[in-house]
């Protein structure tokens, strides 16, 4: 197993890396799990190609890493679940293999996933690690970018890190999905989508790289007011974003990307959804700690 740097194309830091030598499809050694993990802490971002899993084979592989997260947050019921597994369906499909409607509330809540953000950092314990298993991608559009969130801490003046290190912000889905004009929420979705408290400095557990924990799904920040806040978090996700910190993956079917949500963010980018299929599969591996444990 190699693994070689890739991106970002126009910058000099080491983020996103391509892995050769390895069929995540089989069972692997203790020693590649340890490897591949030694890889995201060193990277961010591995990119694996040819690897055409089955949902089970994608989460077997997956449990190398930890536990898969429990509850998937969309707004699919039980009932009109695609996917039989533990899987998040990033895919513009009906259980029945069908494209969304242009007006279906599922495809306009989902078209929230082109804004930047980190999985899961609306939960109370964000996820660690997501695995995303391209199936069926489109011939034009629809890649995915990734952007470093240790290399944009590092990247701010002394003043900027003092002003954010302590700042606790609160992170829902209603804030993201708001920025697109999506509002239309009942009481269960309210319920669910209650916004948690984050720490917008986070220390990396293993390699102890600080990074700015950013997301769209940020909507306050504890003690500021509310468009100052906004304001602030735009501008930071904006140099955050700059093209020196990005990468943008190209699809191939049989894809395999997983990225450590501690330390990146990522959106997914336009194409023709209501033309074109696009199946994607998402394995999302839980968190360990909360905001309280969090160091900053
Ligand atoms: C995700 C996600 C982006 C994409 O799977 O969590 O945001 O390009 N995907 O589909
Ligand atoms: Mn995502």
């Amino acid at each position: 197993m190699d693994i070689t740097r890739i991106g970002p194309r126009n910058g000099e830091i080491e983020f996103v890396g391509e892995v050769s030598g390895i069929d995540l499809t089989r069972p692997i050694s203790a020693e590649q799990a340890t490897a591949i993990e030694a890889g995201m802490d060193r990277f961010g971002v591995l990119v694996f190609h040819d690897q055409h899993f089955t949902d089970e084979q994608q989460v077997a592989f997956s449990l190398n890493f930890g536990e898969l997260e429990a509850t998937l947050a969309n707004l699919t019921k039980p009932a009109d679940r695609r996917l039989k597994l533990n899987i998040a369906d990033i895919s513009n499909l009906d259980k029945n293999n069908e494209l969304l409607a242009r007006d279906d509330r599922r495809r306009m809540f989902n078209l929230g996933n082109m804004l930047w953000h980190s999985d899961s950092s609306f939960k109370a314990t964000p996820a660690k690690y997501s695995l995303l298993s391209g199936r069926q991608v489109p011939k034009a559009g629809g890649d995915t970018q990734f952007a470093d969130m240790r290399a944009a801490w590092e990247s701010f003046d002394a003043e900027t890190k003092a002003l954010i290190e302590p700042l606790i912000t609160e992170h829902s889905l209603i804030y993201s999905r708001g920025q697109l004009g999506f509002t239309e929420f009942d009481a269960e979705e309210r319920r669910d989508f209650a916004p948690v408290l984050q720490r917008l400095v986070r220390t990396h557990p293993v390699t102890g790289r600080k990074s700015v924990f950013l997301s769209s799904h940020i909507g306050v920040i504890r003690g500021m007011p509310t468009p100052e806040a906004r304001m602030l978090i735009r501008d930071l996700s904006e140099l955050a974003t700059a093209p020196a910190f990005t990468h943008t993956h190209r699809w191939r079917d049989g894809d395999l990307v997983m990225w450590d949500n501690r330390t990146t963010m990522h959106r997914a980018r336009r194409y023709n959804d209501v033309g074109e299929i696009r199946d994607m599969r998402r394995t999302t591996i839980a968190g360990a700690a909360t905001v309280a444990q969090q160091a900053a």
